[in-house]
């Protein structure tokens, strides 16, 4: 029969493990739930008297304020979270490999398997372990394997994949009303139970429908698939935004004519500079690396294709800007609004404005950047890794930090909109035109400004996916 499940674990306080663990916490009064972490700054983070968390994520305060120290922990305690536990999600970082087979596109298993063999060390009862994490097919199996071959008598695991769906800057919305929980278990009576257990847990407040139970692999499979046509979605449209760009089509108009089809829906084809985060670019590449490994060339190259032309549209954005400001931005000041990937976010991981200041640099200009979120810390160390042949002081000479849209702006001759925060649709622009050099251009890579309007007062404007006015 079906354990009840009392007592949860999570290992990895990140923005997955969170937020997720947080919102179970919160539904589910009955059940302690402990978020433990190796990290002692982020746990201390997490247990601030002030709610200092150490993300941000709209309304998560609430919910850490109303859970913590009722029924939710934060700890550093990873043996002693994991012993007390009957259900375990593994919520740890997958980043790419960096080095050795597979480096650039496989996913750095690392951190799982290290997790996973802490599991079998420690647990001395049954376990219900999940995989939360993103990773590559297979993985749960690589943790059964693990797991079976430390387990001590009398103590089973089961493994569950459960793949987390949610977008950072809605991640409580989407935990609250999740458009489906998905759980992967073995088909064998213990496999159905485990997976019955972790049903039980989201059944308190997602609708049993919204539930879905599917194989292991089905499960694991889901999850980079729902991530890879999310993003071949933003492909296309940037795609498309670059005939766009050379016919007078505007891709506002394409965009809302083709989302009309009910078959393909109006949500998720706004053009950008390009998408960014922690998921998409990885999550693909390794669905690459996977084909690859299968001997399916053919289908690694499909899907390479997407990440192919994210890149390209970076790059395509970089060379306008170069080119409108008369073929040159070298020594001109160029003020980037926005460093987060998306915005309602502090997150900075493969965000489109490093690529774009990293090559406003290699023309030698000077950038002024400005974002709501992100500590000043996260971009030095972000700018560094894009170059790391070149020391923090350079970088420094050549990029400033400033701490209002205003002040990023001012004797800019160029202002270039990387990220979609609300704020910067309602700064005060005549204020901007005014403090800036003639003529003033503003590059909006995120289809949010009035460009009409812009225009209105003075700035030649440029937006992504319409054609260059004739100004
Ligand atoms: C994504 C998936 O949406 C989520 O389901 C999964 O669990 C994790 O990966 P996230 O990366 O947090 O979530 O944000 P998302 O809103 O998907 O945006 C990803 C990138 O695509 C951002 O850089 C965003 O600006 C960009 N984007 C999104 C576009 O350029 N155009 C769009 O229409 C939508
Ligand atoms: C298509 C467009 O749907 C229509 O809007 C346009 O005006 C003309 O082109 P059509 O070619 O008549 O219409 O049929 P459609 O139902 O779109 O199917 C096209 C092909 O895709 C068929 O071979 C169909 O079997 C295949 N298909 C469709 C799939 O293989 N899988 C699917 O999920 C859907
Ligand atoms: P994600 O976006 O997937 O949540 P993060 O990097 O934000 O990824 O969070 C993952 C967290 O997992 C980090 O805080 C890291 O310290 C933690 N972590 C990694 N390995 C272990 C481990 N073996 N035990 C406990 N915590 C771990």
């Amino acid at each position: 029969a079906p354990v009840k499940v009392t007592k949860i674990c999570c290992i990895g306080a990140g923005y997955v493990g969170g937020p997720t663990c947080a919102v179970i916490a919160l539904k589910c009064p009955h059940i302690t739930v402990t978020i433990v972490d190796l990290n002692k700054a982020r746990i201390d983070a997490w247990n601030s008297p002030d709610f200092s968390l150490p993300i941000y994520e709209p309304g998560l305060v609430d919910v850490v304020r109303q859970a913590r120290g009722r029924n939710l922990f934060f700890s550093t305690d990873v043996d002693k979270g994991i012993e007390e536990a009957d259900l375990i999600f593994v919520s740890v970082n997958t980043p790419t490999k960096k080095s050795g087979v597979g480096a650039g596109f496989a996913a750095d298993l690392n951190y799982v398997e290290l997790a996973t063999r802490r599991i079998a060390t420690v647990a001395r009862s049954s376990k219900i372990v999940v995989e939360k994490s993103t990773v590559p097919c297979r993985t749960a199996e690589s943790m059964r394997t693990i797991l079976e071959a430390n387990s001590k008598p009398n103590c089973r695991f089961d493994i569950l994949s459960n793949p987390e769906f949610l977008a950072e800057g809605t991640a409580i919305s989407d935990l609250l009303s999740p458009d489906r929980v998905l759980i992967g278990s073995l088909q064998s009576p213990e496999g159905i139970d485990a997976c019955e257990s972790l049903k039980e847990v989201y059944a308190n407040w997602v609708p049993q429908e919204r539930i879905l139970t599917v194989g292991l692999w089905s499960s694991e499979l889901s999850k980079l698939a729902a991530n890879a046509m999310l993003a071949q979605r933003i492909s296309s449209v940037n795609a498309l935004s670059a005939i766009c760009e050379a016919t007078g089509a505007n891709i506002d108009e394409v965009a809302n004519a083709i989302g009309y089809d009910s078959r393909i829906g109006p949500k998720f084809l706004r053009a950008s500079v390009g998408f960014g985060g922690s998921c998409f670019q990885k999550d693909i590449l390794n669905l690459v690396y996977l084909s690859e490994s299968l001997h399916l060339p053919e289908v690694a190259a499909y899907w390479r294709q997407v990440v192919e032309m994210n890149e390209y549209q970076k790059r395509r954005f970089s060379k306008r800007v170069v080119d409108t400001l008369f073929n040159t931005i070298t020594g001109k000041r160029i003020a980037v609004l926005g460093f987060a990937f998306k915005a309602d976010t502090g997150d900075t991981r493969e965000s489109a404005a490093i690529t774009l200041i990293k090559d406003f640099q290699s023309e030698k200009a000077f950038v002024n950047v400005y974002d709501p979120q992100v500590e000043s810390e996260q971009i030095w160390m972000d700018l560094q890794e894009a170059s790391p042949l070149m020391p923090l002081e350079t970088i420094k000479k050549q990029v400033s930090i400033c701490s209002s849209a205003l002040e990023a702006c001012k004797n800019a001759e160029a202002v270039v909109i990387a990220t979609e925060w609300k704020e910067f649709k309602d700064i005060d622009w005549e204020a901007v035109y005014a403090g800036m050099n003639k003529p003033a251009f503003v590059f909006d890579g995120r289809l949010l400004v009035d460009a009409e309007r812009l225009r209105k007062i003075g700035f030649r404007v440029t937006t992504i996916g319409r054609p260059s006015a004739v100004a």
